[in-house]
């Protein structure tokens, strides 16, 4: 017996982790018969899956919450009942207080409990209630997933591990996401095998912390995250691998050898530094120098030298002088990114950063427009060198222009090309042409029977 038929908009903040477990939760509420809303609007049941990592997230999902609100009661006066959840790291951190100070807000739920959702609306709808659930069960919130159904294109996430157990001083990962946890490895690859037999190419494994991975490998041993590449590079149709995010302190000896030997696995990576004074990594907790990182990204050459590095950076950190800040610029020239992501320090409350005394705002607008002018030049200078190569292109959906497709190369980089959108799905040899602001040019080189 098929539910009625129901509408479910999930409203997705933050990180990729995210972006999977939306699309978890819809596997989840498919069964108890919701399809996906284009809107709100047309929704029976809306989930804001939150992010806590960027500044003043709350207050941005509680005046989200606000209109929601105004909605709810729209679609009440018609008779047709709205539920509002609240997921995500955000529920996590507010938990209680979310319903306090929304009281249209239905479920809250954590990060590691969305597994119960069904239930917790079975709670809501039997007793026109608020149902919370922010513990960190010890049960395996993925046991109790169904299989990924919806497959969204040729590339895909596949969550490895959750939580952080490095608590960086200016994070709320650990908190949010809880303790480190890994999946087992045969729980993976049935998963990878199973999106494979979807069409899936290429498969980022997700973790706040990724290369921390230790899960239960085949042989009943702990696997790290090498061995699982190793294995899942087996796999028929898959052909593309990534991780991310890596910390510094977790690039093991086989990992880096991995970037040598599986040609599975995709030139790039992403490998925070935040910044480059030792004496703000140490007050940031980040167990190791700028001596330490330069090394390792030499090592990580050493095993690949065509690999493209990228990071995450933090500017005005409680403390950072400008000599400090100069060490980060010192670092970015010495590496050479290909791409990064860089903020300004903000204060998350409850992170042991959080109280120190704050750099003013000018000095850290300043410090960030030198850093970020710096990383785009050194994007830009990556994205040149790339002018006239041969790359692999998998192309993952139309683009703008008729017969247009658009994917990636093996370094992230957006590629489009005319004349492909019938090879969607597929991987294919491109010369890249130019190099645009925002992505590069790809034609397909005339075959050479076609030139004789
Ligand atoms: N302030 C600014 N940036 C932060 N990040 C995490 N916490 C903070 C904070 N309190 C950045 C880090 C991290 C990325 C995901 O977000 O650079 O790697
Ligand atoms: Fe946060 Fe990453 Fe540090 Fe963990 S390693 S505390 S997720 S910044």
């Amino acid at each position: 017996m098929h539910a009625p038929m129901k509408k479910l908009f999930i409203k997705t903040y933050g990180c990729q982790m995210n972006v999977y477990d939306s699309a978890r939760m819809a596997d989840l509420l498919a069964p108890l018969g919701y399809a996906p809303a284009d809107a709100p609007d047309d929704a029976d049941m809306v989930i804001l899956n939150t992010c806590h990592i960027r500044e003043k997230a709350a207050e941005k999902v509680y005046s989200e919450l606000g209109k929601l609100k105004r909605l709810k009661e729209r679609k009440a006066e018609t008779g047709a009942p709205m539920l509002i959840a609240v997921a995500g790291c955000v529920a996590q951190a507010e938990g209680e207080e979310i319903v306090a100070r929304q009281s249209a807000v239905d479920i809250v739920v954590g990060p590691q409990s969305y597994h119960r959702l069904p239930e917790l609306i079975a709670q809501v709808t039997r007793n026109a209630g608020h149902a919370l659930e922010t513990d960190f069960p010890a049960e395996d919130k993925f046991d109790s997933l169904p299989e990924e159904m919806g497959v969204q294109g040729p590339a895909a996430f596949l969550t490895v591990q959750e939580g952080c157990d490095k608590f960086c001083t200016f994070c709320v990962v650990p908190y949010t996401r809880g303790s480190e946890y890994s999946r087992s490895v045969a729980q993976i690859e049935a998963e990878a095998r199973r999106l494979a037999e979807k069409g899936v190419r290429e498969i980022t494994l997700l973790g706040q912390n990724v290369n921390a991975y230790r899960g239960q490998g085949l042989d009943g041993e702990e696997w790290s995250l090498a061995k699982l590449l190793y294995r899942l590079a087996e796999i028929d149709g898959l052909d593309r691998l990534r991780y991310t995010t890596s910390h510094p302190r977790d690039m093991r000896d086989d990992l880096i050898q991995a970037h040598a030997e599986l040609d599975k696995l995709m030139p790039y990576l992403h490998l925070p530094v935040q910044a480059g004074s030792d004496r703000v990594l140490a007050a940031m907790n980040r167990q190791h120098t700028a001596a330490d990182y330069l090394r390792l990204a030499e090592r990580i050459r050493a095993a690949n030298p065509d690999l493209a590095l990228s990071s995450d950076f933090i500017v005005g950190f409680p403390g950072e002088t400008d000599k400090d800040f100069e060490a980060t610029l010192v670092l970015v020239r010495e590496v050479k990114y290909a791409q990064a992501f860089s903020f300004k320090y903000s204060p998350r409350p409850g992170t042991s950063a959080s109280t120190a005394k704050q750099l003013p705002e000018d000095v850290k607008d300043a410090r960030l427009q030198e850093l970020q002018a710096l990383l785009s030049k050194q994007q830009a200078e990556f994205n040149a060198s790339c002018e006239g190569r041969m790359m692999d292109v998998l192309f993952e959906k139309p683009g703008r222009k008729a017969g247009q497709a658009v994917g990636r190369s093996p370094f992230l980089q957006p590629v489009h090309a005319e004349n492909a959108e019938h090879l969607i799905g597929e991987i294919r040899k491109v010369r890249i042409a130019e190099v645009q602001p925002n992505s590069l040019k790809g034609v397909f080189e005339r075959q050479m029977v076609d030139a004789l």
